[in-house]
């Protein structure tokens, strides 16, 4: 049974087996959580993330999608990379939201990885409202299979943290 934890920090300090990034579909870095990870994992993690350009994703990681990478120099083992849907009032991108979540753990298992941390994917640059974007990301880790023991959501500022430990309390 995965268990599911809240933490108020930088997810590019966790001590974990795999980081996941919230990426665009360039996967050749960004803001936010992105430019974070870059700017700590260092140029190893572009380099992998330019040969999956170069060879399964030509066009980009599509939204919705997750692909690992090495961690470069972060105190982790990998970087699963998944592409968050933009936010739209008149269009609900919800699944593929959801689908974020689903595809890490499912690349999570692949890897064996036993912790995982996760940002709040979408809620930043992507304009996704906080509290839609916490009962999205626990809920769908709640319903998700996964042999990943620890899920550890790390959240940067205490707005997104409290908006998390609301949808655990739900
Ligand atoms: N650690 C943990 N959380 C962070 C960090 C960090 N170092 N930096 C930012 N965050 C938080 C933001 O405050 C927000 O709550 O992560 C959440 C997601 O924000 P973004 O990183 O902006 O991600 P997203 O909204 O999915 O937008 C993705 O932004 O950085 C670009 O290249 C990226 O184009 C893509 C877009």
């Amino acid at each position: 049974m995965t268990s599911i934890g809240l933490v108020q920090g930088d997810i590019t300090e966790q001590e974990v087996d795999a980081v996941v990034n919230a990426a665009n579909s360039s996967l050749l870095g960004g803001g936010g959580v992105d430019g974070a990870i870059h700017r700590r994992g260092g140029p190893e993690i572009l380099a992998a993330c330019r040969e999956l350009r170069a060879s399964r994703y030509g066009k980009g990681l599509p939204t919705g999608q997750a692909v690992a990478t090495t961690a470069g120099r972060l105190p982790a083992r990998w970087v699963i990379h998944t592409v968050g849907p933009v936010y739209s009032r008149s269009e609900d991108r919800s699944e593929l939201l959801a689908s974020c979540y689903r595809e890490s753990l499912r690349v999570a298992d692949e890897l064996g990885a036993a912790t995982v941390a996760f940002p709040a994917v979408s809620a930043g640059i992507y304009g996704w409202p906080v509290d839609d974007a916490a009962r999205i990301a626990v809920s769908t880790v709640r319903a998700t299979p996964s042999r990943v023991d620890e899920v550890r959501f790390v959240l940067f500022t205490a707005d997104v943290h409290d908006a998390f430990a609301r949808a655990l309390a739900d």
